[in-house]
């Protein structure tokens, strides 16, 4: 654990945040194109994982205070998540995160919530959430987030497609 340090996001993380995300997320749209099928999957995400690119870049730039990054002894980013803040009802969200399993390094998921978890904690929220899917794809983000103590609230929707 000493190894992972976790940071604000600088702009020159883009990059490599965005590389991570689009690799991390791969295994994700497989599993979805082999739910859905080749077809309905080109036209629902024709560019598959590539679109985490824009997604991190327009957090970066809507609001990068609310993103973080993990990185390795040698200073080389190995993760990052991403959250909101909701001053209303005091729930914060937590969004993208992801982590380059090829660093080798454990508990990164959970350094990143952990500090994720202290700044919304700091900034008065009561409640963090997180949403993900129930496919095998994602079954490694349900383990991170039982391991971080969250409780799942229970199926709250599905997504079904129907060919017209
Ligand atoms: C979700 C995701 C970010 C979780 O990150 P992670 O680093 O794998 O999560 P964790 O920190 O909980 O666990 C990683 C490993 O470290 C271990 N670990 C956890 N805390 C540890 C600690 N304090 N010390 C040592 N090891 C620890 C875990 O047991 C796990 O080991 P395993 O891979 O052998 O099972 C990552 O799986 C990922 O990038 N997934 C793809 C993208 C994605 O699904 N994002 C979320 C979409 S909703």
């Amino acid at each position: 654990m000493s190894e992972i340090t976790i940071r604000p996001f600088k702009p020159e993380d883009l990059p490599r945040l965005q590389d991570i995300a689009v690799r991390a997320w791969i295994p994700i749209y497989e599993e979805r194109k082999r739910l859905i099928g080749e077809v309905l999957f080109n036209q629902l995400f024709p560019t598959g994982s590539e679109c985490k690119r824009e997604q991190i870049r327009a957090f970066a730039d809507q609001t990068p205070e609310h993103m973080i990054v993990a990185e390795d002894g040698e200073g080389c980013p190995v993760g990052f998540a991403t959250f909101y803040i909701n001053q209303e009802n005091r729930i914060g969200t937590l969004c993208n995160n992801a982590v380059d399993k090829t660093s080798g390094l454990k508990g990164v998921g959970q350094a990143l919530y952990a500090e994720v978890f202290r700044r919304l904690k700091a900034a008065g929220m009561e409640v963090v959430q997180v949403n993900t899917g129930l496919d095998d794809g994602h079954a490694p983000a349900r383990r991170a987030y039982i391991r971080a103590g969250f409780d799942p609230a229970g199926i709250e929707s599905v997504t079904y497609y129907k060919k017209l």
